[in-house]
């Protein structure tokens, strides 16, 4: 079944394929990324990664990405963020599930079915670093949140670094997380006081390591790499004080009674390399006012742009990554699969969640 020019591409590979597996090995996709510390990389994350704009949700103008969290590590995201919300059932038992700003809206299952899934993912790629990040909706203690770890199983990955303030310097490198097999960084946003735990010391409130730019924003020339959480940072004391920046990178649309939902149209210059509000502009902007590329992206319809390019490129590894599964750039649609219902499931669902008084965050 194969042509003599897929032969002769498959040649042309061999010895690069040799010369790469058999010298090193590659982390996080690349052999040059295995000696840099945690803190010095870009990492390509996705926001909201399982909440999905896809046939299993109607496509629900709620969901922000187009394929599924296991895709978009095989294609190259590293850091999956996620709100955990309370779901309370009739019979008063609980549950801690993954929803987008209400489980009437978008529900997508229990935290730890989709620890779950990480998990599995992770015990079949040793060589990678992941990092979860947790908007902690409803305000779950440490001991709720980390027995969802332990009973995924995940938590056989977690690290817990030595140092409890930021630090710009103690970051262990991939290598020195990957040979430990501890390559699981999880932070909350936020825990609440007490915030640590001494059973699930790898539970970090993401506000003590990292700073964010703000997010809501609805035109493409309004992104800023101005710290917005935690508050009473500035750009000149942000970086000083330790903390890594995660710049969050995606366009809202302003839907019925104020609502936002994900600009699903614009998505292919929000992630692209350059244009007006890009990802890699926004990457090279924060870059001059800090000097230094964001430690964190996190981006909407990860696989369109595709925005892992402008991440590549930032981290010096373009087109030299090793061992992704593709992914189509392209949008997904109810025309382009056989799902039915779209859109209008989600607007009834939106109107039904604000008539019952939900508070919407995104
Ligand atoms: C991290 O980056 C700084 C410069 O920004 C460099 O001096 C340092 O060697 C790097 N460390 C690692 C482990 O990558
Ligand atoms: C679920 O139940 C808990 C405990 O009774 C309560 O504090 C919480 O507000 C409830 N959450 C929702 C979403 O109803
Ligand atoms: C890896 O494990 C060794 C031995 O326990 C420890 O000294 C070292 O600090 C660990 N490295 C990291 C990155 O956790
Ligand atoms: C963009 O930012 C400007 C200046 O802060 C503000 O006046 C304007 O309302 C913003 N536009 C949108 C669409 O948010
Ligand atoms: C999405 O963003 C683009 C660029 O700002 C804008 O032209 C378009 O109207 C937005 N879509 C919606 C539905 O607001
Ligand atoms: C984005 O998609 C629009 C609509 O399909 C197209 O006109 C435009 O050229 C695309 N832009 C980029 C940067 O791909
Ligand atoms: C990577 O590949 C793309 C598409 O093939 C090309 O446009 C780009 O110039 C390449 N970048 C580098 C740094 O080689």
């Amino acid at each position: 079944m194969f042509s003599s020019r897929t032969l002769l591409q498959a040649a042309s590979i061999l010895p690069f394929l040799y010369s790469t597996a058999s010298a090193q090995t590659a982390c996080n996709n690349s052999p040059s990324l295995c000696d840099k510390a945690y803190n010095n990389i870009t990492h390509l994350g996705a926001h909201d990664s399982p909440f999905l704009r896809d046939a299993s949700t109607s496509f629900s103008t709620s969901g922000n990405q187009y394929y599924d969290t296991t895709t978009q590590l095989d294609a190259g995201v590293r850091l999956l963020s996620a709100q955990v919300h309370q779901q309370n059932s009739t019979s008063g038992s609980s549950e801690w599930h993954l929803c987008h700003s209400s489980c009437d809206l978008l529900d997508a299952g229990t935290l730890a079915a989709w620890l779950g899934t990480i998990k599995t993912w992770m015990d079949s790629n040793p060589n990678d670093v992941v990092t979860i990040l947790l908007v902690n909706s409803d305000n779950a203690s440490p001991s709720d949140l980390g027995s969802q770890f332990k009973s995924s199983g995940i938590d056989k990955y977690a690290y817990t670094p030595p140092f409890t303030t930021a630090t710009s310097t103690q970051w262990p490198t991939l290598s020195s997380l990957i040979s430990n097999n501890t390559r699981l960084i999880t932070f909350v946003a936020s825990l609440p006081t007490p915030s640590s735990s001494t059973d699930y010391p790898y539970l970090l409130n993401e506000f003590t390591h990292v700073f964010e730019n703000g997010f809501e924003v609805t035109s493409p020339s309004n992104y800023s790499c101005t710290p917005d959480r935690p508050s009473g940072l500035t750009t000149a004391t942000a970086l000083s004080s330790g903390r890594m920046f995660l710049s969050n990178h995606f366009l809202e649309q302003d839907q019925l009674l104020g609502i936002q939902s994900p600009n699903d149209t614009y998505a292919n210059v929000t992630n692209a390399q350059t244009g007006l509000g890009s990802l890699g502009a926004s990457i090279a902007e924060c870059e001059g006012v800090y000097n230094r590329a964001p430690t964190f992206v996190l981006v909407d319809f990860f696989n369109v742009g595709p925005a892992v390019a402008s991440v590549d490129a930032v981290n010096g590894v373009a087109n030299s990554t090793t061992g992704r599964k593709s992914v189509s750039t392209e949008a997904l649609d109810d025309s382009t699969t056989s799902g039915v219902g779209g859109r209008r499931t989600s607007v009834v669902a939106v109107v039904v969640a604000v008539v019952v008084g939900v508070a919407f965050s995104l």
